[in-house]
């Protein structure tokens, strides 16, 4: 039978009493001179793990966390402090870790070591799937901004075991469900370096009759295929954009740039030598304009170089859009963190906790930890 994610909602705290229950986080966090810069992947974890602690079920939670993953130490340390019923277990042993499942208390849990330790997991490796399940009753995916990675701690395992979706991913899939198909005039603002990773997503709203306004570096491919002059801007020579998608008359590109020595220009009198690195306040009045116009706007994406600090042109989109009255649905790390040292995450209809995870539900639908959870 087929089933929906609305069908796989953890059911009641309560029925988890004295169960082990393998709850899936993403606690992978920012970290800035030794500290945690932005707490929020764990500040809403946790009322629900406060809860399952209260109804007496025993904890076993997995995370990743950083790159080329580096040991919990830092992460576990703020967890143990804010969550003193959990304790962290940096063995690899699972038999050991399976003995320490067993003889957890009720309300007490353990944290383990970065999954991304684990040999096998980022290959979804059936073998480390089966010894995470062991180690409880029920798994429970709370990780939706890890729902896109084919991993045995995501994808795995649910297969293995009675499984649901937390409330934190319960709350992503509500409010993305509803900007998949966004009550129109409508409005996708997408940014970032690689046209070709979001042209099935930029296709889809297309479709539906949605504008899309393409930012950042992703715009220069098309602006090269357009015979537009970008300069020495930074783009992909090896990817070709699909003939009927180059003109389309729903997108929408920068009217005017910043160069990097930070001159503005119209797009259509960039130097030879010029190197686009944000995009101008005439592009910000004309999506001010659209995002007035519209019943949703959903951004993804930062509109300028964001590692090198060419943030303008993103706070500037990002505050009109705040202070639009729109549903208004953003997401992605870079764009959330703009958001966030603006205080202005409190204005937005839904704030993501997914980068990659969001982009890949707006364009598909469905992700692979949501497929393997709904089986
Ligand atoms: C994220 O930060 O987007 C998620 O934690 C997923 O991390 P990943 O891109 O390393 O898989």
């Amino acid at each position: 039978m087929n089933t929906t994610w609305k069908d796989h909602i953890m059911p009641d705290v309560g029925t988890f009493n004295d169960k082990r229950v393998i709850v899936r986080v993403d606690w992978n966090m920012p970290i800035t001179d030794g500290v945690i810069s932005d707490t929020s992947r764990f500040d809403v974890t946790v009322p629900f793990l406060k809860e399952l602690s209260f109804a007496g079920a025993k904890i076993i939670i997995l995370t990743h966390f950083g790159e080329k993953g580096e040991s919990l130490e830092i992460i576990a340390k703020h967890v143990t402090k804010n969550l003193p019923f959990i304790s962290f277990y940096v063995s690899q042993d699972f038999d050991a870790l399976e003995r320490t499942s067993r003889s957890l208390e009720r309300g007490h849990g353990m944290l383990l070591e970065n999954v991304r330790l684990w040999n096998g997991e980022t290959e979804n490796a059936s073998s480390l799937a089966k010894s995470f399940s062991l180690l409880g009753e029920v798994f429970i995916n709370d990780a939706f901004s890890v729902a896109h990675r084919t991993h045995s701690s995501v994808v795995g395992i649910a297969y293995l075991m009675p499984s649901y979706f937390g409330p934190t991913f319960v709350r992503e899939l509500e409010h993305l469900t509803k900007a998949l198909t966004p009550i129109k005039p409508a409005l996708l603002i997408v940014g970032g370096a690689k046209i070709s990773t979001k042209l099935t997503l930029i296709n889809q709203y297309l479709n539906q009759g949605v504008e899309v306004f393409v930012g950042g570096a992703m715009v220069h491919n098309l602006w090269k295929e357009r015979g537009v002059e970008i300069g020495k801007s930074l783009y992909d020579p090896k990817y070709k954009l699909p003939e009927s998608f180059i003109n389309h008359p729903l997108l929408l590109t920068p009217k005017d740039v910043v160069l990097s020595n930070g001159e503005t220009v119209p797009f259509n009198k960039i130097p030879t030598d010029g190197v686009i690195v944000d995009c101008g306040n005439d592009t910000v009045a004309m999506l001010e304009k659209i995002i007035l116009e519209s019943k949703t706007v959903i951004a993804n994406g930062p509109l300028g170089l964001y590692e090198k600090g060419w943030l303008h042109g993103s706070e500037q989109i990002l505050t009109k859009l705040a202070n639009a009255p729109v549903t208004s649905y953003i997401g992605g790390g870079d764009t959330v963190s703009v958001a966030h040292s603006l205080h202005l995450l409190r204005n937005f209809t839904f704030v993501s906790l997914g980068g990659g995870a969001m982009l890949d539900f707006l364009a598909s639908g469905t992700l692979p930890g949501i497929d393997a959870v709904t089986k």
